[in-house]
């Protein structure tokens, strides 16, 4: 019996079987839904987890030949049930399986030349090419041209910013201040989160020629509101957005066919841990359950290669219904009745429910 180990706003370890339950469950609901745009051959950096995970399942659902994923997870080993991501990409590889669908996972970091000539070497004795690339990685840390470690900080660019942070380990929220990133923190998280090694994978992949002529390219982004504005739009990760949402203007003029898509908020790890985030990811969540308009990361993404989302100057975007004025009236509503005492217009158990379920616990069975 393996009980959830919580920190903070972190689910340390994994139930493995429940991992492939939950996965299996998303695989059904997948299927019940009309098949979307088949891509055939697919690359997903940052497969094993929150939208990359997601893509992945969309395109072997929409019947995909093969795929290669890159993720960075902990096995399991003597003394540790390894990481959620680590299972839920067993999961998938049972799932691929019955397909009859080539998968083959990588647990390497993406951010190493040796990575890329890994996956060009796998695809080309596939003896395949490309035709989609996603590019999914949510890291805190990367080494930089000289070998040191740079880490990406969220946080705002004004000082002196209040709210509410989650501690699921003791269900109770408490009030943080959060300091100001310096410009150093600033550049090290755009280095880290912005478009800079999307490009270069692009062109690893392009001068390697492994990437058919018509090769799509998503990287996946958020703009928020002014809700959240001060700990992310104008934050530093709101600034490697925006470097990201650069770069894709200058690969498209460079010949690729990479488009943002701007996805809505979800409830996982990487959102709850960040700082003043994990209310108006709740808040959100009640109010789109509230209205029958919640989407989870699978969802949004079966709606993406089903052609749904809104295509907006350059941007594709799956952010509407969050970004719908009622829907941002009743989410401010909901953030100004909590209190660090009083979370009920938020549906507490529920968040707390479906992070744990990612983790494969308190399935069903
Ligand atoms: P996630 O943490 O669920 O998944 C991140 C993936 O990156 C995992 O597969 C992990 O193993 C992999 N990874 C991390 N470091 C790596 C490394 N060094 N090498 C190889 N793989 C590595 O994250 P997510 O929430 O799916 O976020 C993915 C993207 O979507 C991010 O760009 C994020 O900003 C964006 N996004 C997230 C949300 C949200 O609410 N979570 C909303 C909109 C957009
Ligand atoms: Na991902």
């Amino acid at each position: 019996m393996i009980q959830p180990d919580i920190k903070g706003s972190v689910v340390r370890n994994s139930n493995p079987d429940g991992c492939h339950q939950y996965l299996g469950q998303q695989w059904q609901i997948l299927n019940g839904k009309p098949a979307g745009k088949r891509y055939n051959n697919v690359l997903v950096l940052g497969c094993s987890s929150g939208f990359g995970l997601a893509s992945r399942l969309a395109t072997l659902r929409n019947g995909a030949q093969t795929s290669i994923g890159v993720c960075f997870e902990r096995p399991a080993s003597e003394s540790h049930s390894g990481s959620a991501g680590w299972h839920l990409d067993q999961a998938f590889h049972t799932l691929a399986e019955q397909q009859n669908h080539r998968a083959v996972t990588f647990n390497a970091d993406a951010f190493l030349e040796q990575t890329k000539q890994q996956v060009i070497e796998q695809i080309k004795a596939f003896g395949k090419k490309f035709d989609l690339v996603i590019y999914s990685l949510a890291a805190g840390v990367k080494l930089d041209d000289q070998g040191n470690k740079i880490r990406s900080s969220i946080l705002p660019t004004t000082d002196g910013l209040k709210g509410l942070q989650v501690d699921l380990e003791n269900d109770r929220f408490f009030e943080m201040e959060l300091p100001a990133a310096n410009a150093q923190q600033v550049a090290d998280t755009v280095s880290i989160m912005g478009g800079e090694d999307w490009q270069s994978w692009l062109q690893a992949l392009r001068t390697a020629d492994v990437l058919s002529d018509d090769c799509t390219s998503y990287n996946y982004s958020y703009l928020g509101s002014e809700l959240n504005a001060p700990v992310y739009r104008e934050g530093s990760l709101g600034a490697a957005k925006e470097h990201m949402h650069q770069t894709a203007e200058q690969l498209r003029s460079q010949g690729f066919n990479a488009s943002v898509v701007v996805c809505k908020a979800l409830v996982t790890k990487a959102s709850l841990f960040i700082p003043l985030m994990a209310p108006y990811v709740m808040a959100l969540k009640a109010e789109l359950n509230a209205r029958n308009q919640e989407e989870n990361v699978f969802d949004q993404m079966a709606r993406l290669f089903a052609g749904g989302a809104e295509q907006e100057g350059d941007l594709l975007r799956l952010d509407n219904l969050e970004l719908a004025a009622d829907v941002q009236a009743g989410i401010k509503a909901r953030i100004e009745q909590m209190s660090a005492e009083q979370f009920d217009s938020i549906d507490y158990a529920g968040v707390k429910q479906e992070l744990l379920a990612m983790h494969g616990f308190g399935l069903e069975g």
